[in-house]
């Protein structure tokens, strides 16, 4: 007999309010998925007609997704707010004053995929809420590390959920007769040793050295001085892109580039990069930003942007030295 979420969560050593918020959760990814695959029959394909605060076209499943995962994680009742990439600011629920938890959220991640029936997903950071705290940004500018649990779900040919509460990564796949969530990955685990690289190379004018020296040696294959031939992926949508190096390991850069200095990459970083990277940490991956850890970045903007490499530790390694080597040859010029 498979466990399923809520059994598991008993099981999981988190207390009864993150079991709770962690449910809601899931609730609510199920619902989402349901509209997902209704598409063009539940009307939810398309454009909303608005944008989001990073100047984004919002899609009608965008919205919609925000809106439930709200609702429903609000109506648990151990939430005292929630900040989402298609909210421009926190939303504080005044009747839930002293909730323990704070979250936040993508609801919708690649969205370019929406109308194109490929891979989607929603990526949930959870976070403690601070003594006192009821307003404004500043409580929800937590490092990664400080993270109660994080978790995704990918709508894929499956839809399944992983969820970390800061022992390991588990995989739960969606019955959709029963609509309950199946333990189907008790112990994910990426390999140490890949393959497999996944960046978008139409970009590759715009890298900075180090990540263009390491996907010329990966491109470069047996005769190179990586000695194995590479393959790549690209979804375009990090959640199904990070969910392929979790089951069978890989590596994923979304690096900065040269296209916008003021940007340090085009992924945020507490909705996509602090839960992603607590994820692929908890299955034994690594997570870099080109400096530092990505949990180690010390947060200052809601929607801040992040650099990622992720994935099978031995990659994040070479990446890590190819960056150490930079800094160390703009010290010696
Ligand atoms: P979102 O749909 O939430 O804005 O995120 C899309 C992100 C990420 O999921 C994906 O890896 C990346 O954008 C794809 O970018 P390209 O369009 O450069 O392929
Ligand atoms: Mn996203
Ligand atoms: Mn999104």
């Amino acid at each position: 007999m498979r466990r399923d979420l809520e059994a598991w969560l008993k099981d999981s050593g988190a207390g009864e309010d993150l079991q709770t918020l962690l449910l809601a959760a899931a609730g609510a990814c199920a619902k989402i998925s349901a509209l997902v695959r209704a598409g063009e029959l539940a009307g939810v394909l398309g454009s909303a007609g608005t944008g989001n605060v990073q100047g984004e076209v919002q899609k009608t499943l965008d919205v919609l997704a925000n809106d439930v995962m709200l609702k429903m994680c609000r109506d648990a009742g151990v939430l005292a707010g929630a900040a989402s990439e298609e909210e421009d600011e926190p939303v504080w629920f005044g009747d839930r004053a002293g909730a323990p938890y704070l979250m936040l959220f993508d609801p919708l991640d690649g969205s370019s995929n929406i109308d194109v029936n490929v891979s989607i997903g929603t990526i949930i950071s959870v976070l403690e809420r601070p003594d006192g705290a009821g307003s404004g940004v500043g409580p929800f500018l937590q490092k990664g590390r400080q993270q109660k649990a994080a978790a995704y779900s990918v709508y894929g040919p499956q839809t399944q959920l992983i969820v970390t509460v800061g022992k390991g990564a588990t995989g739960f796949t969606l019955d959709a007769e029963s609509g309950r969530w199946l333990e189907t990955a008790p112990k994910m685990a990426i390999p140490e040793a890949t393959r497999e690289f996944s960046i978008n190379m139409s970009n590759m004018r715009h890298w900075e050295s180090p990540v263009m020296l390491y996907i010329r040696d990966c491109l470069a294959g047996k005769q190179g001085p990586r000695g194995k031939d590479f393959n790549m992926r690209w979804v375009a949508a990090m959640v199904a892109d990070v969910h392929r190096i979790m089951s069978r390991g890989g590596v994923f850069m979304y690096p900065r580039d040269a296209r916008d200095p003021s940007k340090p990459g085009k992924l945020r970083l507490m909705y996509e990069g602090n839960p992603m990277s607590l994820l692929v940490e908890q299955a034994g991956g690594a997570a870099f930003n080109g400096i530092e850890d990505i949990l180690d970045v010390e947060p200052t903007e809601l929607h801040q942007r992040v650099a990622v490499m992720m994935g099978s530790k031995e990659e994040v390694d070479v990446l890590r030295k190819a960056h150490a080597e930079k800094v160390d040859a703009a010290v010696s010029v």
